[in-house]
């Protein structure tokens, strides 16, 4: 009965996303897209934010109390990602800000990722690209460049949620003896269902040939694998990150890749990413990808969509949205 007409929510999205995600903001709020090309600087999103009632942000927007205190009207972050240790959550919940991820659209590409990082590392395949574009390689020889067989041997897999489950979907084609460490031990059944068998942190690191991580990194999780850790695995093991960098004692994992600790790594994420550790990238044993773990078309058009969404069911009330920590 009312003639007033509700004024647009007003949605911030930090920088250009897939247009699938931008188009169905579009049909319910009004859309600024911060930085059209590149990153926005912490200046100029506190300066965007003021009004919003919606940000859709990038893993490499720090979303906290400041900005939270200069966004008043700020009612949901949605991130750009499955992981949002970018995202103050405590301090969103206390001011009743949701904040919603990207679960499930990029478990398939980000576990495809991490076995592209692990055939890669145990093949040798980008060094022997970089040997190749060298002009190094001289004849086919029995001994040379030789790797690990992958097929028949241990996957460790820390951290059992949907990309780790994916991981081991797929070790099953290779043959592999799958063993799980996860914050919850599995049943029994759940070990059955998967064709895993659960150890302990230790155990798996004694065990593996090959350690993947796929755990959220959270302050428990700060350095999980450091030197310890490290000495435990076998000398012909490799590490495999695409979780988050920080989850791994990075300065550890280079002096273990240089001393012959562990045989060699994969990772696709850093702690102070585009940062390389010092020494890392001088190493001919480690496989570096640049964060392109969810880095597909179908994959990102996928996570503009349901960032998208998010932002709808929140602020419109249609649809549901997947928000972090129930
Ligand atoms: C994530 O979703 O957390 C990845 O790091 C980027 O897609």
């Amino acid at each position: 009965e009312t003639m007033k007409r509700e004024r647009r929510p007003r949605v911030l999205v930090s920088r250009k996303i897939p247009e699938a995600g931008l188009e169905l903001l579009r049909q319910h709020c009004s859309v600024t897209v911060g930085a059209e090309d590149g990153m926005l600087k912490r200046e100029e999103l506190l300066e965007l934010i003021q009004d919003q009632d919606a940000f859709l942000s990038m893993l490499t927007d720090r979303v906290d109390g400041e900005l939270m205190d200069v966004a008043p009207e700020l009612k949901v972050v949605s991130n750009y990602a499955v992981g949002y240790d970018n995202i103050d959550v405590e301090e969103a919940a206390r001011r009743g800000i949701a904040v919603t991820n990207t679960p499930g659209v990029l478990t398939e590409a980000t576990a495809d990722l991490a076995w592209a990082l692990l055939m890669d590392a145990a093949r040798r395949v980008t060094e022997g690209d970089r040997l190749n574009r060298a002009g190094q390689w001289h004849e086919w020889a029995p001994m040379f460049h030789l790797g690990k067989e992958v097929t028949g041997s241990t996957l460790g897999i820390i951290g059992f949620g949907r990309i780790g489950r994916a991981v081991a979907k797929r070790a099953a084609g290779f043959n592999m003896k799958v063993v799980v460490h996860s914050r919850t031990p599995l049943d029994p059944e759940e070990e059955k269902k998967w064709g895993v068998t659960f150890l302990s942190l230790t155990e798996l690191l004694q065990q593996s040939d090959f350690v993947s991580i796929h755990a959220p990194y959270t302050e428990e999780t700060h350095h999980l694998i450091g030197a310890k850790e490290l000495a435990q695995m076998k000398s012909s093991a490799y590490l495999i990150n695409t979780a988050r960098g920080a989850l791994v004692d990075e300065p550890a994992l280079v002096e273990a890749l240089q001393t012959g600790t562990i045989a060699g790594a994969g990772l696709d994420v850093y702690e102070d990413e585009p940062r390389l550790a010092p020494g890392l990238k001088e190493l001919d044993n480690v496989v570096l990808a640049p964060h392109l773990g969810s880095a597909t078309w179908e994959t990102r058009r996928a996570m503009a969509l349901r960032a998208a969404k998010n932002i709808v069911a929140e602020l419109v009330g249609i649809g549901e949205s997947t928000r972090v920590l129930g």
